[in-house]
């Protein structure tokens, strides 16, 4: 078990984390912030008023007092505006990122070796805006996405084959966008890549189905999604925790890595208890490696766009 967390933004992503971080037992305490007053204490009250009925242990779960975020081990950031209907992850690039640069300045003087795993969107460019907001060492800041690009991938391929999601391993890479990068030779049902197993048609089905995940559920529900992304956010913080050394797509800063310097791009990284212990650079066709650079060409200039030069 790990020894405090922090999650800044109690909205619908930070509080389905919250609760799981507590039911998974993953932390001895729990901060929650958010900017609007009552916020962050009201989703903890109700969090801590089941723990009667669900047995949940009582970890301490406190508001958003920033002196409670003192030594944090982790900080997940998820606050920022979400995505309306219509809108991509970019139409909430300036507003996101001056909502992130300000909690990661402020919680990196109170956590200064936390690692920080990065929710809010774009992705990859709010991991960018955190590292330097915070001063963070590259191994110490990350993006949620590849994850759960890759579970949506995983659930649509067992669905069309009707086999257990057990069964099923899925690598999707690049930017968490419109130009996320499945790779269905990487992905895999008991062993057996999913080329041998269906259709290209029926792969590029799925692959569209995968890129348009995220805006599937916000054209039903009117909301952006949260039990998934929280569940891709507790992957990661028990591989910290428990210092699995376990292989996971996130976003990461490439130095060279790839031919990509300089910026976040989901890649398969080794996540223990020294945060991104290590990239793992896979074999890549040609297509692929320039479509993994298309996603790091997205990055830089959206952070030219927000004045920061990579
Ligand atoms: C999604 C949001 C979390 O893909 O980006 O659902």
């Amino acid at each position: 078990m790990g020894g405090k967390i922090t999650v800044f933004g109690a909205g619908n992503v930070g509080g389905a984390v919250t609760r799981r971080l507590i039911e998974r037992k993953l932390c001895q305490k729990v901060v929650l912030v958010d900017k609007t007053p009552g916020k962050s204490e009201g989703v903890a009250l109700d969090i801590l008023e089941a723990s009667p009925i669900d047995l949940l242990e009582p970890v301490c779960l406190s508001g958003d007092d920033l002196e409670q975020t003192r030594g944090s081990d982790i900080v997940v950031i998820t606050a920022g505006a979400t995505r309306k209907e219509g809108m991509t992850r970019d139409d909430l690039l300036k507003i996101n990122a001056g909502i992130v640069s300000e909690c990661v300045s402020k919680s990196a003087r109170f956590s200064p070796y936390a690692f920080y795993i990065i929710v809010s969107n774009p992705l990859n460019v709010m991991c960018q805006v955190a590292m330097r907001a915070g001063q963070l060492p590259k191994t110490r800041v990350t993006g949620m996405a590849g994850i759960l690009d890759s579970c949506r991938f995983q659930y649509f391929i067992s669905k069309e084959l009707g086999v257990s999601v057990e069964n099923v391993q899925a690598m999707v890479l690049g930017e968490h966008g419109e130009d996320m990068i499945p790779i269905p030779r990487y992905s895999t049902v008991a062993g057996v890549p999913l080329p041998e197993l269906m259709s290209r048609e029926t792969i590029d089905t799925l692959v569209s189905h995968t890129r348009d995940g995220g805006a599937e559920i916000i054209r039903l529900m009117q909301t952006s999604a949260f039990y998934a992304p929280a569940s891709a956010v507790i992957q990661m913080v028990a591989a910290v925790v428990m210092d699995k050394k376990k292989i996971l797509p996130c976003a990461a800063y490439l130095s060279g890595e790839y031919g990509i310097n300089g910026a976040f791009v989901g890649v398969p990284v080794k996540l223990g208890s020294n945060g991104v212990e290590e990239i793992i650079q896979i074999e890549l066709t040609e297509p692929e490696r320039a479509a993994l650079s298309v996603s790091a060409e997205k990055v830089k200039k959206q952070m030219e766009i927000l004045g920061q030069a990579c």
